[in-house]
């Protein structure tokens, strides 16, 4: 819903009058602030761990969800961006409606106790279209981006001025009882600074100026910005960012996007980064000096519609984060960061109770820091006593092949290669970055039954992977390569893509008519030449069509065309679409950037020499005809001129298809599988699922086994070699009733949807594996017998903690052996020792539940199965929906 912009001011005012008698206060009101050791919460220091979650990459019926998902997790912050053009589509039109209830998912933050850290940007990056920038911004003349340009800066203010007065009109800033802590102005300016020369300086000084300004109360930060004025906090983006120096020496160490994942593009590998190094890289942070850390991204989510940036980003926004796109708990990364979390969490008292660590040396490679309040009393080389204070220690082996032994305090301690361990009491380790003790679960992705067994489907439709697909039926319309509005357009030239697009569509229609001789045509057959089409430069896809028939394709970023084609004798309808798949998120002069074509367009080879295509008449059309008539949409399907699809009419090219199905029983995420279509948009029941695009990714580049030791970069473990980068398309549950669902698909170069299914997503395979020698479990640090939260409890044997997701039950044990089982998950196998009962021991402690935990030690099992060994329990089970378990009566 659009709304005007002083209609909006109004209502909130009002709200804001009502609200701020009876609206509900998340938190007694307090105060933020930061010393140069952390930010300061109501007067104390805190040490803050943050996910990632951008509220239009999920629904608002996810949020509850995936919040409180964080929140067990042990993150105490939630960050996102705010996304300018999801929320000014028009100029002066806003929406803070569905996914763009930005008020609505910061009130759940508060309500789940949780702070907020808002990055309003307004610039964010993100791999979003356009970086948030709304597309109607380039309109305003005299315009440039991201420097020292009047109008830029005035629609920048307005706008964060504006989202900064509905966070307080909504009560939502800490001093108003709300939970946002903090702010961010610009996003990473300082890596394209340069390339504005002095109007780039004067442009970071007048955003920190404008953002203290608006009076928020709560500090702002900057990131990637060393040059940031004083009143700003510069931080640190990256894979790690231990080290990192803020702006002065009175700030504390942020961390605003510790990239746990990565994105990928069409073609592309699936990125992923093992947990052991990402916990090394949050626990090195930690150790030396860092105090607040966000997960970028925590969940990262889908790019409905067309929000995915570029260009060529994917609809899926997984990122490899610790919730994945559907709102599951990837594990075991999910489960080894809450341990991480919970590991700092018991250092906190020490680590703000410190001003800065003592430094201990341990080997060529291997270094302690001590946060110990005895040592910040007495000066730094004072002795500290491990039993009296406060006391927390890191210890680091940043060798990446060797595991190392060290001495520290007195006491052996071994450290594998590329880990911390994190001693909560200066004595005891509670953590090891490389000791992963979470659960392993491996996702399913099934096809539910066919939807339609009552229609009568011919022999020939009957197609191999028939008892997967979503229907049986499916309707089609041709989108015409074809004139069909009023509102297109004849004049000489070539127009820049974005200019008469406005965004509102990825494609534009370029129609022109060529004139080819008899002699053209003989030239070309006895020369044996064809001639071509040349572009000096496009972006991001063009189809060329001639009389009706797509005869080539090119894509790329920029790239030249040169397309051979073939003419007839006479008038020719020559066609190109030009089409755009995300725009440009990241750089400077983005406003430059455009789309469509650039240099010169030709028809090469003809007789009487090249025909300049640049200054000729071309008709343009924006958009499809289905887009414009909405025949995706409930109401407005029955506009388009649907007939029944029968099997001699797929693949086709530029093809409407439209079929209904009915949800999946249950509670699973539901995934559409589009494998066997080419490229083009889905919709359900009118939403827009986004783009997609069977482009394979290349064979090789997938490492077998990925090493979690050594420095990670976004190539390194990579997964998906040789496959569709995107098959899976996540459909939210709320988008779909229980019956009858429509599903309308536009595809441009040929597939078969005989073939789409409609999948159901679950965890059916867990697994972990936990070893005598694993640390206690975390949660006994604050056991009411520990003693001034060291560990002093008698029972110290470590746990093995296994879950299904929810509604979901253990329904039998397929694998488990208590001694030396080899393997990993799904490929376990028995060592020389095991105990006989592993498996009957396993089973009745968890067959039938949705958790169970179990102790590893010699008692459980009936003994020792052999002395003086290190045992381990290996574990792998099977997960089902509840329903089912009480139906079969497991
Ligand atoms: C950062 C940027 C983020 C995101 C990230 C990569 O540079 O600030 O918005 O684009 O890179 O995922």
């Amino acid at each position: 819903m659009f709304v005007n912009r002083s209609l909006l001011h109004c209502l909130s005012l009002v709200l804001a009058v009502r609200f701020s008698v009876v609206a509900a206060r998340f938190f007694e009101p307090f105060n933020v602030s930061y010393d140069h050791r952390a930010l300061i919460i109501d007067g104390h220091r805190r040490m803050l761990i943050s996910a990632g979650i951008h509220y239009p990459r999920a629904t608002p019926e996810m949020w509850p969800d995936l919040i409180a998902k964080s929140k067990e997790g042990g993150v105490d912050v939630i960050e996102t961006y705010v996304f300018w053009n999801v929320h000014e589509p028009a100029r002066g039109q806003y929406n803070f409606e569905g996914r763009y209830d930005i008020v609505k998912f910061a009130k759940l933050v508060g309500s789940s106790g949780l702070y907020l850290f808002l990055r309003i940007g307004p610039y964010v990056c993100a791999e979003w279209n356009f970086g948030g920038f709304p597309v109607w911004l380039r309109d305003i003349p005299g315009i440039e981006f991201r420097t020292d340009n009047a109008p830029f800066k005035e629609e920048m203010q307005r706008f964060v001025k504006m989202i900064v007065d509905l966070m307080r009109e909504e009560m939502l800033f800490s001093w108003q009882g709300g939970p946002i802590i903090m702010l961010q102005i610009e996003n990473e300016y300082g890596n394209v600074e340069s390339s504005f020369g002095k109007k780039g300086k004067d442009y970071v000084k007048w955003a920190a100026g404008m953002a203290l300004g608006l009076g928020a109360g709560v500090p702002w930060v900057m990131c990637r910005q060393d040059d940031a004025p004083d009143v700003i906090v510069n931080t640190c983006n990256g894979f790690y960012c231990d080290g990192f120096g803020p702006n002065s020496n009175d700030k504390p160490i942020f961390w605003t996007e510790d990239w746990n994942g990565w994105y990928s593009s069409w073609g592309g590998r699936i990125p992923h980064r093992p947990a052991e190094d990402n916990a090394f890289a949050v626990a090195r942070f930690f150790q030396r000096g860092g105090s607040f850390q966000n997960y970028y991204m925590f969940f990262g989510g889908t790019n409905f519609g067309r929000t995915s940036g570029g260009p060529f980003y994917i609809t899926s926004y997984d990122y490899d984060a610790p919730i994945d796109e559907y709102g599951m708990l990837n594990q075991p990364k999910w489960g080894h960061f809450k341990d991480l979390h919970a590991g700092i969490k018991l250092c906190e008292p020490a680590l703000v109770a410190v001003d800065s660590p003592l430094y201990i040396k341990l080997g060529p490679k291997q270094e302690a820091h001590v946060y110990s309040e005895d040592v910040q009393a007495r000066g730094f080389n004072s002795s500290y006593s491990v039993n009296e204070s406060k006391c927390a220690a890191f210890l680091a082996n940043i060798d990446e092949n060797e595991t190392a032994v060290v001495t520290f305090h007195g006491q052996v301690y071994t450290l594998p290669p590329w880990s911390v361990s994190i001693l909560p009491d200066c004595r005891n380790t509670a953590f090891n970055t490389a000791k992963v003790g979470a659960q392993t679960s491996i996702k399913t992705v099934e096809p539910v039954l066919p939807l339609f067994p009552h229609i009568h489907v011919p022999q020939q439709l009957q197609i191999q992977k028939e008892s997967s697909c979503i229907s049986r039926t499916w309707m089609t319309v041709k989108e015409p390569i074809d004139l069909w509005s009023e509102n297109n357009f004849t004049v000489h030239g070539i127009l820049e893509h974005l200019n008469v697009t406005k965004d509102h569509s990825d494609y534009l229609w370029h129609f022109t008519r060529i004139y080819v001789s008899d002699d053209d045509i003989s030239f070309w057959e006895n020369n044996k030449v064809n001639p071509a089409l040349m572009i000096g430069s496009m972006r991001d896809v063009v189809r060329v069509f001639i009389n009706g028939q797509l005869t080539g394709s090119v894509v790329g970023h920029w790239v030249k065309v040169l397309e051979p084609l073939q003419f007839f004798q006479g008038y020719n309808d020559l066609v190109l679409l030009s089409q755009t798949v995300g725009l440009q998120n990241y750089g400077a002069f983005l406003e430059k950037d455009g789309a469509g074509f650039k240099g010169q367009i030709k028809l090469t080879g003809f007789k009487s020499g090249d025909i300049d295509l640049s200054e000729s008449l071309w008709t343009y059309q924006v958009g499809l005809l289905g887009e414009y008539l909405k025949i995706y949409d409930i109401d407005q399907s029955e506009k388009g001129m649907w007939t029944d699809l029968t099997i001699d009419a797929i693949p086709s090219t530029f093809t409407w298809y439209k079929t209904y199905f009915d949800a999946p029983n249950g509670v699973n995420p539901v995934a559409l599988d589009l494998g066997s279509m080419g490229k083009g948009q889905a919709w359900v029941n009118g939403n827009h699922i986004g783009r997609y695009w069977t482009r394979v990714a290349p064979k090789d580049g997938c490492p077998e086994i990925c090493d979690y030791r050594g420095v990670y970069h976004s190539g390194k473990c990579s997964k998906n070699c040789g496959k569709p980068t995107q098959i899976w398309y996540h459909i939210p549950r709320s988008w779909l009733k229980a019956s009858n669902n429509l599903l309308v698909i536009f595809e441009e170069t040929g597939g078969n949807p005989f073939e789409i299914s409609i999948n159901s997503r679950s965890t059916q395979t867990i697994c972990a594996q936990v070893s005598e020698s694993h640390y206690p479990p975390l949660w006994k640090w604050s056991h009411p017998d520990s003693v001034g939260g060291k560990i002093s409890i008698n029972d110290t044997t470590p746990e093995m903690h296994l879950q299904c997701d929810d509604e979901h039950v253990i329904s039998s044990i397929d694998y488990a052996s208590y001694g030396t089982p080899q393997g990993s998950c799904q490929k376990f196998s028995q060592g020389n020792c095991h105990a006989p009962n592993s498996l009957s021991v396993v089973s009745k402690a968890c067959q039938g539940r949705g958790r169970c935990s179990i102790k590893i030690s010699n008692t459980v099992f009936g003994g020792d199965p052999c002395r003086h060994v290190v045992k381990t329990l290996a574990v792998e089970a099977r997960c089902m929906p509840s329903s089912y378990i009480g139906s079969s009566q497991i």
